[in-house]
C-alpha cells in the first residue's frame, strides 16, 4: 500500500499514544481516519488535538474485547464511508508489572484479552469484510519488543505479544493471495499513557497479584516519558507498510538485536548452550555487584531507584511468596 490519501484507516486504540500518533500522521496525509477506543476522555482529547491540526476523525467508543460491539463499529465505518477500512491498525494494548509467579487469572485475562484478544477480534471482524469488498489494503498491529523474550515482570504481556507476532505472520502468509499486506511493529519504549492502563481494567478482572499504586504508576509514567514520539513511530510504520515489510522494529540496529536474541534461544536448546547462558549471567551479576560497590555513596540509578515504590513487586498480602518479591509499603 503506497497511497493513503482518501483511504479509510481504522485505528484500534486511536485515542492515545501510538494510535493517536498514527491518526495524526495518516490524517495529515488525507486519509479518512476512524479512531476506536474504550476511553471517552481519550477520544475527546484526541478529537480536540487532531482538529486543532485540521484533521477530522470519526471517533467510536469501543471495548475491543467485545466482539458484538466490534461488528457494530465495523458496520458504522461502512455506513459512514461506504467501504470497509483499507488500512486497519490494531494498536490498543495494556500492561501491568509484577513477578510471573504472582500473576492471577485476572491479570492474564485482562492483559491477554486486550493485547491478543483485541488483535484477534480486529482480524476476524475486518478480514472477511476486506476480502468480500475486494480491498487490496493493509493490516498492521502494534506488538512490542517484549514479543521476542519472556519477561519475569510482565509474563501475560510478553506471552500476548509473542502470540501477536506469530498470529500476524500467519495472516501475512495467508492474505498475500488477496493483495492485503500485513505488518507487525515491535517498539521498545513509547512516550504514551500506557502507565495509566489500569484505568481501563474491567471490574470483574480487578484481582491482581501485583502491587499497583499511584507510586508505581508514577514510575511507569517517568519511564514512558523517555520513549519514542508516537508520530515518529507512526512514520516508521508507514514506511514498513509502503515497503510491504512484515516486521518493523524502531531501533538503530534491529538485525543485531534479533541475532543476539535468537542466539539465546539456540543456547536454550543444548546443555552446552545452557552453560554459556549461566556463565554470561554470572559475569553480568559480577559486573552489577562491582558497579554497586563503586557507586555505594551515590543515589541509586535504574531499577534500583524504584525500590520503595513497589514497582514490579507482588501484592504484600500474598503469603506464599518470599518477602523480597512482595511490597510492604
Ligand atoms: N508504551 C510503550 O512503551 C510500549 C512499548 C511497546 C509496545 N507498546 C504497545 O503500543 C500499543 C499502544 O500503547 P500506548 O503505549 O500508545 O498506550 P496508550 O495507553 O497511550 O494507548 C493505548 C490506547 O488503547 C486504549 N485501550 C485500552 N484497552 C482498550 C480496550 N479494551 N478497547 C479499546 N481501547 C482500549 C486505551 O484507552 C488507550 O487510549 C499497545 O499495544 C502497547 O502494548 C507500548
Amino acid at each position: 500500500m503506497k497511497e493513503f490519501k482518501g483511504k479509510v484507516v481504522f485505528i484500534a486504540g486511536g485515542g492515545s499514544g501510538a494510535g493517536l500518533g498514527q491518526a495524526e500522521l495518516f490524517g495529515s496525509l488525507g486519509s479518512r481516519v476512524v479512531i476506536a477506543d474504550i476511553r471517552k476522555d481519550h477520544l475527546a482529547d484526541a478529537v480536540r488535538k487532531l482538529s486543532a491540526k485540521g484533521i477530522d476523525v470519526l471517533p467510536i467508543q469501543l471495548d475491543l474485547t467485545d466482539r458484538k460491539a466490534y461488528a457494530v463499529a465495523a458496520d458504522l465505518v461502512e455506513i459512514k464511508f461506504g467501504t470497509p477500512p483499507e488500512l486497519v491498525i490494531l494498536t490498543a494494548g495494556v500492561n501491568t508489572f509484577g513477578p510471573a509467579e504472582a500473576t492471577t487469572f485476572e491479570d492474564f485475562d485482562w492483559v491477554m484479552g486486550v493485547c491478543l484478544g483485541g488483535v484477534i477480534n480486529g482480524l476476524v471482524t475486518f478480514v472477511p469484510r476486506m476480502i468480500k469488498a475486494g480491498i487490496r489494503g493493509h493490516i498492521a498491529a502494534v506488538s512490542s519488543m517484549g514479543a521476542f523474550m519472556g519477561g519475569p515482570g510482565c509474563a501475560p504481556y510478553s506471552a500476548a505479544k509473542a502470540a501477536v507476532n506469530n498470529l500476524m505472520e500467519s495472516y501475512y502468509q495467508s492474505l498475500k493471495d488477496y493483495g492485503i499486506g500485513v505488518t507487525v511493529q515491535c517498539p521498545g519504549n513509547i512516550n504514551s499513557n500506557i502507565w495509566d492502563a489500569v484505568a481501563t481494567r474491567p471490574a470483574h478482572l480487578q484481582n491482581t497479584g501485583y502491587n499497583v499504586s499511584d507510586k508505581t504508576k508514577a514510575v511507569l509514567k517517568s519511564i514512558h516519558s523517555e520513549g519514542i514520539n508516537p508520530v515518529e513511530l507512526a512514520m516508521q510504520l508507514k514506511i514498513a507498510i509502503e515497503n510491504e515489510q512484515f516486521l518493523t522494529i524502531p531501533m538503530d540496529n534491529p538485525e543485531q538485536m534479533l541475532r543476539s536474541l535468537y542466539e539465546t534461544y539456540i543456547n536454550y536448546s543444548t546443555p552446552e548452550g545452557m552453560k554459556r547462558i549461566a556463565e554470561a549471567q554470572k559475569a553480568q551479576q559480577e559486573m552489577a555487584r562491582k558497579m554497586a560497590e563503586e557507586n555505594a555513596d551515590k543515589a541509586p540509578v535504574g531499577f534500583e531507584s524504584y525500590e520503595g515504590t513497589g514497582y514490579g513487586k507482588a501484592r504484600g498480602d500474598i503469603d506464599w511468596l518470599p518477602e523480597g518479591k512482595k511490597f510492604r509499603g
